[in-house]
């Protein structure tokens, strides 16, 4: 798979113009629905709305991708638990358009996470839990780099099921280190 510029997407504050073009259907997606780790699970137009209202008071940050090619919408990034003190902070993100899957967008996505957080918010690290049964991130995140910080048994209700997790993260430094060796440039 050839690499892909860093500088082919771009972020834009989430709103409410997102919630039809893409980002409800996105979540309703039954793939989608097995990996993201908060309830309810699906959601309607209502509940997308509130989620954006908690957004605001929570002090969480939330953009949109698009392809600076054809603004084209691809997906979300949500940078949380943000810690100004200790500087660090969570992230997560949700490649929902299909076209794009599979295609390294998603460490692209991760890639404009780290630029965000270590140059604009001025980070240290960067950390995210993920469910030990999302092979898919599991796998686009430790090829970007991501260290494995610890395994946590039964750590989320998923459904009626406790579901394992793995924290990841990763550091300024190593995102420059790791920059030559993954498939973006
Ligand atoms: C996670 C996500 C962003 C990854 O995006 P993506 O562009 O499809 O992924 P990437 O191309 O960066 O990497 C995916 C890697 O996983 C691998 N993979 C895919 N399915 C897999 C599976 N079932 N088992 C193991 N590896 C798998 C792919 O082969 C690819 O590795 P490769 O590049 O070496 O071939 C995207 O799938 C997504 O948004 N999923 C739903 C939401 C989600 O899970 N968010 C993260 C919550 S923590």
């Amino acid at each position: 798979m050839s690499k892909l510029k860093h500088n082919i997407i771009f972020l834009e504050k989430i709103s409410l113009k997102h919630i039809d073009l893409g980002w409800l259907e996105w979540v309703n997606n039954s793939g989608n629905i097995k990996v993201l780790n908060r309830p309810p699970y699906r959601y309607n137009k209502k509940q997308l709305l509130k989620y954006l209202k908690d957004l605001k008071k929570s002090g969480d940050l939330m953009f949109a991708v698009r392809l600076k090619s054809n603004s084209e919408y691809i997906g979300n990034i949500r940078i949380n638990h943000i810690d100004y003190h200790n500087r660090n902070c969570g992230y997560g993100r949700l490649l929902g358009n299909k076209k794009y899957i599979g295609k390294n967008y998603g460490q692209l996505m991760l890639y404009k996470i780290c630029d965000y957080a270590f140059n604009k918010l001025r980070m240290n690290k960067i950390f995210t839990p993920i469910y030990s049964d999302n092979l898919r991130s599991l796998a686009s995140n430790l090829e970007f780099g991501m260290r494995i910080s610890g395994h946590f048994k039964n750590h989320f209700k998923k459904k009626q099921k406790i579901q394992g997790c793995i924290l990841f993260r990763i550091n300024k430094r190593r995102v420059q280190e790791n920059k030559k060796k993954v498939r973006i440039n």
